[in-house]
């Protein structure tokens, strides 16, 4: 049904005649149309009106060429569900005034009706769904459990999230009820996109890799693992988690259709680390972009030889830097368009 399904197949691990690819952050500020919607409409704005989370969504799809949509939103919409106010604040990023720091706040917290609090989101899926004309599939997301506790306890990006560490070493069992919450919400809310139509599902676990293997277990894992178990029968699921390389053999058997890579670990190790059989996703340097064009269709030529054209998706390894020119975004797309088995 879906004209481009090399996405689709490479989730269930089928032969393609070349990997599918899109990028983590497609839907972004290296996008100068984008940046005109961005001077008329605040980041939540554009979240929730649908017509321009279509608008937005469908960019990188007819000007960068990637063979997958992802849904114009962020991962900060759903802590603003359950009560949590979140802001984003332009040159600081996201911003939460009443950070979650103690039993009673997060007693507080609400797990939502889905309809009533994000039918936005489902809006804007179908409304996309509409626009891409089976052109291509469109990924759902939501952020993980553990990546979206460190927003809402640390109450801003942070490059260790110390106070999010300390709140869940400190007080355990208010952080696993926060986390339990936000699973349970995660859950429903993944579903009702599901039944609005996406393609797929990706769960961001960006800051995973900010815990050691056992706390990554305790405090991340277990609920990502609850969230696939709950959606992996309706719909193919791709874990992503930035820096969890160490968690590869647990989440290869976790009955996720794909892992996502980021840029720390070599495609050989992590094939390795899966058991050679999972589809694997990533893992291109997004700092590398920054490197001319023909140097960065050198780099995803190998890239693609190393972890193989089939059960791979090339990805960046993380989200796709503000700063980087377009034509270099499509140097990346092409050269995996252009790429012959070798
Ligand atoms: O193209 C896509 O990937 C779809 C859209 C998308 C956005 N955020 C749009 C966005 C997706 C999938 C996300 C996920 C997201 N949001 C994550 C997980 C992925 C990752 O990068 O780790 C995280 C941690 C967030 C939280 C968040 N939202 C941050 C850290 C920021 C950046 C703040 C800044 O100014 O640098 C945002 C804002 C945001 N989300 C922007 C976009 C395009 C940029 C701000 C804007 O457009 O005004």
């Amino acid at each position: 049904m879906i004209k481009n399904d090399l996405f689709l197949k490479a989730l269930k691990g089928e032969t393609v005649e070349r990997p599918p690819v899109w990028m983590m952050r497609q839907a972004g500020r290296y996008l100068p149309d984008f940046m005109k919607l961005k001077e008329k409409y605040d980041f939540f704005t554009r979240c929730r009106t649908p017509e321009l989370a279509t608008e937005i969504t469908v960019m990188p799809i007819h000007q960068v060429g990637t063979d997958a949509a992802i849904l114009f939103s962020d991962i900060l919409v759903v802590p603003q569900a359950m009560n949590i106010e979140v802001e984003m604040k332009p040159g600081v990023g996201p911003w939460l005034p009443n950070p979650i720091r103690t039993t009673k706040a997060v007693e507080e917290v609400i797990v939502p009706n889905i309809e009533e609090t994000l039918g936005y989101v489902m809006d804007a899926i179908k409304m996309t769904k509409q626009e891409l004309n089976n052109e291509v599939p469109l990924i759902g997301f939501a952020g993980s459990p553990w990546t979206i506790l460190c927003y809402a306890v640390q109450g801003q990006g942070s490059k260790n999230f110390d106070k999010a560490k300390k709140f869940c070493f400190t007080n355990p069992i208010a952080a696993h009820q926060l986390l339990q919450k936000i699973t349970d919400t995660t859950i429903a809310y993944l579903k009702a996109k599901v039944e609005a139509g996406v393609d797929a599902v990706q769960i961001f676990d960006s800051w995973g890799g900010m815990l050691s293997p056992v706390d990554y277990q305790e405090f991340s894992w277990k609920y990502i693992q609850q969230i696939i178990d709950a959606l992996k029968d309706d719909i193919p699921v791709i874990a992503f988690g930035k820096g969890c390389w160490f968690a590869l053999n647990e989440m290869a058997n976790s009955g996720a259709s794909a892992l996502g890579v980021d840029w720390t670990i070599s495609a050989r190790n992590a094939r390795y680390l899966s058991g050679g059989k999972i589809t694997l996703q990533g893992n291109f340097d997004p700092s590398r972009l920054y490197s001319p064009p023909a140097e960065i269709k050198k780099m995803v030529t190998q890239m693609i030889n190393e972890f193989g054209k089939d059960r791979y998706i090339v990805n960046l390894g993380h989200g796709i830097l503000p700063d980087i020119p377009v034509e270099n975004a499509k140097a990346f797309v092409e050269a995996v368009k252009e790429y012959k088995a070798g």
